[in-house]
């Protein structure tokens, strides 16, 4: 539907994070897959799409493999795409990403009890960024009516910016995490600015119904603009903005599905390469290391169970996958340093011989492995403590085509509320969290197939292609000759919606 939908028209889609990184290693150029849930749920749009990734160049290599406009062809035999890369010098990217972004914005929207800091030298650098990137999509893009698709918070700005140079295009705007409250959005002080930027778009798109009632009220408060909360649209002088929500999802069945070993060769594996027994129940956990994903707590709830000794759940091994992750910031050094003692204390205290419960796996690790820990695992836990969806929870229940394994899940995850068949946990109760983990452990056969079958129903019928496709569809209805705001084309507009 979407190569049909999308034939004849350029889509631009505008991530910060590239779908591939090229690395100077020691064996020459390697190429990694970021640990991403926005690179999981795109990569597979685009092929279908075909168009332009752009994307901040942040591999040591990158620059070698770009021709002479930044760009790099992404090959797959589901299709391909043109990757274009923009470069940031070190101070852009200290002001844009790690400042403004990710020391400013996912505090803000994440609940985590981070404080966020914002500094006037961060917001410049992240308006210069926004700017470079719209010339980007300018200089990319074919015609004056081209899709582009911009994602998350470092590019909150750029849907206004490319209007003002490209005022027929069709901007769709997605924002991939939280949306606060408009009492916590004002710590922000010039937050208009990021409503009234993403408001350049034909459709602004959040997880969940939540996230975009909290930015129509932040929208309420900026005055004269109209509002139809009923439709979910904004009236702008561009036309008519409709702002809901399109809950992303993954590719089901998943691309590495076609190359995985079977079931039984994934559980005997994995455990023989962790040097763990053939028949340990174990628990996996695949996080970037990042205090939102409740890793910390995750590991006092592991504690709590061991120190019960509860002898239903045998000598379980549970495996923190934990990627690096803005490294250069304090808060995520400081995160791993913690982790690290963590682990240690919980094995010494409740290992002996060969015997560790808890395996931390601290690298990038590429997704057809973390595709054979999900298929070797007895449960898969989520314990984010906010998270916009997260697709680790949709990506474990894809793995199982044996329709076996439990998915113990934070309520405060989007995809809370889609996957009903999950054991659903409060992350902030270490106790309720221990009980969890043994009920998934523990969790009878014909009870995890009832759970799964549910889980990967859904996902079946509501996979990223109809995730891109409802919202690219909708765009496809603002395909119309652009028009003006008035109270009749608001009504008009909503009502085809
Ligand atoms: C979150 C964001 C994504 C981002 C990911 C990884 O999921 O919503 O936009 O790709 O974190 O973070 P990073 O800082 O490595 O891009």
């Amino acid at each position: 539907m979407l190569r049909r939908q999308f034939e004849g028209q350029q889509v631009i889609v505008v991530a910060n994070r590239e779908p591939c990184v090229h690395e100077t290693t020691a064996d020459g150029i390697a190429v990694r897959r970021p640990i991403s849930g926005l690179v999981t749920a795109l990569d597979p749009v685009l092929r279908a799409t075909g168009g332009t990734w752009i994307a901040h160049g942040s591999g040591t290599a990158d620059r070698a493999v770009v021709d002479r406009f930044d760009r790099v062809r992404v090959d797959s035999e589901d299709g391909t795409y043109t990757l274009r890369r923009v470069w940031l010098t070190r101070g852009e990217e200290r002001g844009y990403y790690h400042g403004f972004s990710n020391t400013g914005l996912w505090p803000l929207c994440h609940l985590a009890f981070e404080s966020p800091r914002f500094t006037r030298s961060d917001w410049r650098h992240y308006q210069a960024v926004n700017a470079r990137f719209a010339d980007a999509v300018v200089a990319e893009a074919q015609s004056s009516r081209p899709v582009v698709f911009v994602h998350d918070y470092h590019f909150a700005l750029l849907p206004s910016l490319v209007r003002e140079r490209l005022p027929d295009a069709i901007v769709v705007a997605f924002w991939h995490i939280p949306w606060p409250s408009v009492s916590r959005f004002a710590r922000f002080s010039c937050g208009n600015a990021l409503v009234e930027g993403l408001l350049g778009s034909d459709i602004v798109g959040f997880q969940t119904p939540e996230h975009a009632g909290h930015f129509l009220d932040c929208a309420a408060t900026i005055g004269e603009i109209p509002i139809d909360r009923a439709n979910g649209t904004v009236g702008r002088p561009h036309g008519v903005v409709m702002v809901r929500d399109y809950p992303i999802s993954v590719e089901c069945p998943s691309r590495w599905a076609r190359t995985a070993p079977s079931i039984d060769e994934c559980r005997r594996s994995v455990r023989a390469s962790l040097g763990i027994e053939p028949d340990a129940p174990l628990l996996i956990a695949v996080d970037r290391m990042d205090y939102t994903k409740g890793i910390e707590e995750r590991l006092s709830a592991i504690r709590r169970l061991l120190a019960r000794g509860n002898a239903t759940v045998g000598r379980p091994v549970f495996v923190q996958v934990a990627a690096p992750s803005r490294t250069r910031l304090e808060k995520y050094r400081l995160l791993g340093e913690r982790v690290r003692a963590q682990v240690e204390a919980i094995n010494s205290r409740f290992g002996s011989g060969e015997y560790q419960p808890v395996r931390l796996i601290e690298r990038h690790v590429e997704p057809s492995e973390i595709f054979r820990l999900f298929r070797a695992a007895d449960a898969c836990h989520v314990n984010s403590l906010d998270d916009g969806m997260n697709l680790v929870a949709k990506e474990f229940v894809v793995a199982r085509d044996d329709e076996r394994g439990a998915l113990l899940l934070s309520q405060f995850a989007g995809a809370a509320r889609e996957l009903s068949g999950a054991i659903m946990i409060n992350p902030f109760d270490i106790d309720l969290v221990a009980d969890g983990i043994a009920d998934a452990l523990t969790l009878a056969e014909d009870e995890q197939e009832r759970r799964m079958r549910m889980m990967r129903g859904h996902l079946a019928d509501y996979d990223v292609y109809r995730w891109a496709g409802d919202l690219l569809d909708d765009a496809a209805k603002v395909r119309r000759p652009p028009q003006k705001y008035s109270p009749d084309s608001m009504a008009a507009a909503s009502g085809s919606w």
